[in-house]
């Protein structure tokens, strides 16, 4: 993949140290205005994420993006609201970066943008997928008990059983990675440092 021009930073707004040590704060007044527009671009970045997931199928029945606008399409159709849909649509981002440390990926990606409930729902959803099927690669499936005492246990079986195990069915009928476009845009608008919108 390449950059596009408007991805790629002017060269005469780059800083001259080579090495943090001799950095000034001219320096860093430029960088923390440009960090702004690289926060400001992650939507894009995101979709773009999703989007490699459409040719990864990993040996299961349907690509892995269409595992994920699935799930994301069963949460909506029960009548969910928007920031359970965007985790349900993220939930699974980060398995063609991390395969087996993927949950921790989405988490990191929600965390700024979500409830707390959401960000240990994401963060612990591959535990509680266990749950149908790790008897069968050697793991235990009640491994998620040893989160019988959190606050978010209930909530998070629930979507892994409603929405996350159930989603591989090709014939089902998901909405478009388009129709999801907004709520991404939506929550994870341009911010400055403080967490504020700004556009
Ligand atoms: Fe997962
Ligand atoms: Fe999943």
């Amino acid at each position: 993949m390449t950059l596009d021009a408007s991805t790629q930073d002017k060269s005469d707004t780059r800083a001259k140290f080579t090495s943090f040590g001799e950095s000034t704060k001219a320096d860093w007044d430029n960088i923390m205005v440009q960090i702004e527009t690289t926060q400001a671009r992650v939507a894009d970045r995101l979709i773009e994420q999703l989007e490699y997931l459409r040719h990864d199928y990993g040996g299961f029945p349907v690509n892995r993006l269409e595992h994920c606008l699935q799930t994301a399409t069963r949460a909506e159709r029960d009548g969910r609201d928007e920031e359970y849909i965007l985790c349900a649509l993220v939930h699974d981002i980060g398995d063609n970066l991390s395969p087996y440390n993927h949950a921790a990926v989405a988490a990191a990606i929600v965390e700024p943008a979500v409830s707390k409930a959401n960000h240990w729902l994401v963060a612990h959803h591959g535990i509680f997928q266990g749950y149908f099927f790790w008897q069968h690669i050697g793991l235990d499936p009640n491994a998620r008990d040893n989160f019988r005492d959190s606050e978010y246990f209930d909530y998070t079986a629930e979507f892994c059983a409603k929405y996350d195990q159930v989603a591989f069915d090709p014939d089902y009928k998901s909405a478009p990675l388009e129709h999801f476009e907004p709520i991404i845009r939506k929550f994870f608008a341009p911010r400055d440092r403080t967490g504020e919108k700004i556009n």
